[in-house]
């Protein structure tokens, strides 16, 4: 276990803008008072409301955007849905970044799948704006994407326009009217992607999405060390201190929250 940043600080920051993604989830658009943010896809920050609290959430935007960041939220309790009640303007505290983020380095010259499942679109979505930018840096990059329903897919405007240097597959579990797209859970469209042995598979959903998934994702014979998937637990701290958001010997804060999938696949509480 290693700190890698053990920064307190509460940076002020600014609201400024604020989207409605969807029926429970808000978008906002937030810049620090005083500099920026230094970060790498997969890594969270803690956002205070100032008189509710704070709650890690994950950054959504590429950081090759210095000027602003973007976080999802979706309103579950007492901060969410303060959060979700923002408006532009309003101060806010960020901690952070912390946690690792995904290995990108891991990912150069290879080819890449995304699979996303509902909200976990979210840190996703810095990684894919930052695979738009730097094309090169990656063989082939494809996104498998599943939501509830056709009003709970995330960014799709942008997804569409990704078609200049990624294969998008969209699907939802319950088909609306104006639905063209596939339906059926994500596992249904697997055979879908374009699989190479070499390839390198980079998660975030829930946990009964990695538990569908990654059995059908080894019959291809992709290693497990291949496979990076992002852990949620309870934060307090986000630095290694509180034992929140523990898991046997590891911790989700400094140790995740993105792990390879061989290093706890054989610890029972992982996912
Ligand atoms: C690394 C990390 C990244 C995250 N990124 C995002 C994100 O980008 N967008 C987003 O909307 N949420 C994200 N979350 C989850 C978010 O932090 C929780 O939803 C939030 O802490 C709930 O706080 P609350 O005060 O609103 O809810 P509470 O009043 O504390 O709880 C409301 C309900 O939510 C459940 N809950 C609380 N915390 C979690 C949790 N960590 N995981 C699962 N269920 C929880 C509780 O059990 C309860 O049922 C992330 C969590 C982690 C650990
Ligand atoms: S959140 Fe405190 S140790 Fe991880």
């Amino acid at each position: 276990m290693s700190c890698n940043t053990c920064d307190y600080k509460l940076k002020e920051a600014t609201v400024i803008k604020t989207e409605k993604l969807c029926r429970d989830i808000i978008s906002l658009r937030i810049k620090i008072d005083k500099g920026s943010l230094k970060f790498i896809p997969g890594q969270f920050i803690m956002l205070s409301i100032f008189g509710y609290g704070e709650v890690p959430v994950g950054i959504t935007t590429t950081p090759d955007i210095k000027d602003y960041f973007e976080v999802a939220v979706r309103s579950v309790g007492t901060v969410t849905r303060a959060i979700n009640r923002l408006k532009e303007k309003d101060k806010v505290g960020i901690r952070g970044p912390y946690g690792n983020g995904y290995d990108i380095k891991e990912m150069h010259g290879k080819d890449v799948v995304v699979v996303a499942g509902g909200l976990g679109m979210a840190p996703l979505r810095s990684l894919i704006e930052y695979a738009g930018n730097h094309k090169k840096v990656f063989k082939s990059f494809q996104i498998l994407y599943g939501a509830k329903n056709p009003d709970e897919v995330l960014y799709d405007h942008e997804l569409f326009a990704c078609d200049n240097f990624a294969r998008t597959i969209l699907t939802v579990d319950e088909k609306k009217g104006y639905w063209g797209g596939e339906t059926g859970l994500i596992t249904k469209h697997i055979n879908k992607l374009r699989i190479t042995p070499d390839m390198r598979v980079i998660m975030c959903g829930p946990p009964i999405m990695y538990k569908f998934i990654i059995p059908e994702i080894e019959k291809f014979g992709i290693p497990d060390e291949h496979i990076q998937i992002l852990l949620e637990r309870r934060m307090k701290c986000g630095v290694g201190k509180c034992q929140h958001c523990t898991f046997g010997d590891k911790y989700v804060c400094i140790d995740g929250p993105v792990f390879k999938y061989s290093d706890i696949k054989d610890n029972l509480e992982a996912i």
